[in-house]
This record gives C-alpha cells, structure tokens and sequence, in this order.
C-alpha cells in the first residue's frame, strides 16, 4: 500500500494540479464561489484534458468529492466508478474525483452537493446523522455483524430504500449507498490500552456525533470532536492522546508515526454514504439514471472485497512499521451497552431489528 504524506487543510492538490486552465491555480474558495450553482461541476469540468482521478472524454464530468488521500481504496473505487458510468451511458456521463477534501470537509460539501455545486460526496454516516437522525441505527455499536452483513442490507431496498431517499424532497441529496468503514479501533499514543482505566483523561478524537462521544466515555476516554484532516497534527502536538478508525485510515493518514498503539475494540462497523445532487438525477433519461445507480452498486459490492484484502494488508504495513497491536477483552461489554442505549424512538427500534433480522436469516 503507497503511503502519501497526508493532506494539509487549504492544499487543495486536485484542483491547483488540474491541467484545465479554468481550475488551474484557483483556490477552492474562489473556485466555488465562481460556481453558478446547478450544473455548474458541468460547464467548469467537462472537456477537461484527462489526468489520473477522472473520465472526461464524456459529454459531462460528475464531480466526485473525498476526503481521503489517493492512496485509500475508496478513492481507486471512484476511478472505476466514473469509467463503469462511462461506459454504461455511452459517454454522456464521466466522472473527476477530488481526493483529500479538496472540495471542502465532509460537512460542507453536504451542503455544497444539496446546492448542486458539486454533484456527489462521500461522507461519513456521522454527518449523514447530523442531517437526518433516521440514519442514527447504522451508526450504532453492534448493529453489523461484518461488512458483508452490512453490505447487504444497504442493498436491501425493503430497508433502506425509503431511508436512502428520505433526504430528497427538502434537501435535494439523493443517497446511492455508500462504502464500508469497516471495524474502527482505537488508538493512541501511549500505551498499552488494556482497560477503561488506561484510557482515563485521555483524549480520544471522534467525529462530531453523540454515538461517538457517548461510546468512548463509556469506554474511559475524553472524546474529542475534530475534523478528520486536522487528527494528524492534532495527535502530533499532542492536543489529543488517541483517536479511532479503521487500519486502512490509520495507515494511509500517516497516524502510526504519532499514535504507535493500536487497540482493537472492533467498537463498530462503520459506513461511508454517497450521496448525489436529486436534480441531477432527475434530470438524467431514465435509462442513463438506472445506469448510474447500477454501476454504484457493483461498485460498492466489489469494494467489499477490496477493502478485506486492503485491510489485510494495512494490518501487516502495521506490523512492518512497528505498531503495536493489542486485543483486549475489557471494552466488549462496555460497547455491547452503549450501542443499544441510544436507540430511543419506535422508529430506530424497528429499523435496528430489521437489520438485525437479515443478520439472522442470512446466518451472518
Ligand atoms: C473513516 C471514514 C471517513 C471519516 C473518517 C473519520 O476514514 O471513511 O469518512 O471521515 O473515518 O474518522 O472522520
């Protein structure tokens, strides 16, 4: 696995090493304010000369939004998913994907893709929660067994299909499915983490969700929210003493050479949603519309198998590069317990069951 430096915040390499003179040099802000709102990823991006990252002898170039570097499986992913769009439309759609949050952190591009400034993100299921609380379940502490569980009920109409489409008619964001995250962990500078009393007064970065918070004070930390692209020199200057995330995040951001202690929790099964402009697909033939969300879901399913195989393979980068790995028994109940206390209304009840049912019948 290549290992890049990790991104800076106010870097933007996609958009300041574009080719297209439109883009070349101009920062992000100034690039988006320059956007005309609907359509306007279109009219700046189609035609632009190829370069790794997008599909763009096509009628019209998607702009993808990530926050992770080139180097995490996701992004290689939105490759294949802009050629598989390519091909399946007859080239009247492509796709660009700017890694490293070029476009703006997870928070923002929500609203930028609601705006239809850009025409889809990746984001982390924590924001779609802060947008939606029906999503709340999917987030939870146990509710996955393993990511093929997890990877068939977002296919599973019957279950998310009213969900996924639940954002549509006041915030115009479309949800395709998404990403596994895989099983998150912990880690931390010191250590070894055996029991809830290491971690006391440690703080733990967390995405910005109650989930999060709520999870590793229960498990003995002081959780942190911060952005994900500021973990590194937070970790480094040591404003934090830990964080949490998956093998592959750990080691494509570089967190092993501040964090050397990694501690697997398996606190939760987490899921990275995408999520496209509705007007955009709106105004899609229908033909070109199907196309779109079939290639999304061979995408998605053949990312399962990349991301068991990568994580295989981040685990032993782990190894080679010294990090030392431990499993403790101590945190298990702790995270049985909190998955299922936050889970108050009827809704979330039901929606937790039903996945959960598909676990059992499917013998996950
Ligand atoms: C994972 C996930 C991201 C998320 C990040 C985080 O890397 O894939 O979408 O932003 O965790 O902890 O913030």
């Amino acid at each position: 696995m290549r290992s890049p430096l990790p991104r800076r915040r106010g870097a933007p390499r996609s958009l300041a090493g574009s080719r297209s003179g439109t883009l070349g040099g101009v920062g992000r802000r100034g690039f988006l304010k320059a956007l005309p709102v609907a359509g306007a990823g279109a009219a700046l991006l189609g035609g632009c000369a190829t370069k790794e990252g997008a599909v763009t002898d096509v009628d019209r170039v998607l702009s993808i939004s990530l926050g992770q570097a080139e180097s995490h499986p996701s992004y290689g992913s939105l490759v294949s998913f802009g050629e598989r769009i390519a091909d399946a439309t007859d080239g009247r759609y492509g796709a660009r994907v700017y890694a490293n949050n070029s476009l703006g952190d997870q928070q923002e591009t929500v609203q930028l893709v609601s705006d239809g400034a850009i025409d889809m993100a990746v984001i982390s299921g924590t924001q779609i929660e802060n947008s939606e609380p029906r999503f709340l379940p999917m987030n939870v502490a146990g509710v996955f067994d393993d990511i093929d569980h997890q990877n068939r009920v977002m296919l599973d109409d019957s279950i998310v299909g009213d969900l996924f489409a639940s954002l549509e008619p006041h915030k115009r964001l479309t949800v395709l499915g998404g990403y596994t995250q895989g099983s998150r962990h912990l880690y931390t500078s010191g250590g070894p983490i055996e029991s809830p009393d290491d971690l006391a007064g440690m703080k733990i970065r967390v995405q910005e969700s109650e989930i999060f918070l709520r999870l590793i004070r229960n498990m003995g930390g002081v959780p942190t929210p911060m952005a994900y692209s500021e973990v590194y020199t937070g970790l480094q200057a040591g404003v934090l003493d830990g964080a949490e995330n998956n093998e592959i995040s750990y080691v494509t951001q570089r967190h092993y050479e501040v964090a050397k202690h990694f501690t697997m929790t398996n606190h939760l099964v987490g899921f990275d949603f995408m999520l496209a402009n509705t007007d955009l697909l709106a105004d899609m033939d229908e033909t070109d519309r199907e196309a779109v969300r079939e290639a999304w879901k061979e995408t998605q399913s053949e990312f399962v198998e990349i991301w068991k195989r990568e994580t295989a393979e981040a685990t032993q980068e782990m190894l080679d590069r010294g990090v030392i790995i431990s499993e403790p028994d101590a945190f298990a109940p702790i995270i049985e317990e909190t998955g299922q206390s936050i889970l108050e209304n009827p809704e979330d009840i039901a929606l937790y069951d039903a996945i959960r049912a598909l676990s059992e019948k499917d013998g996950a």
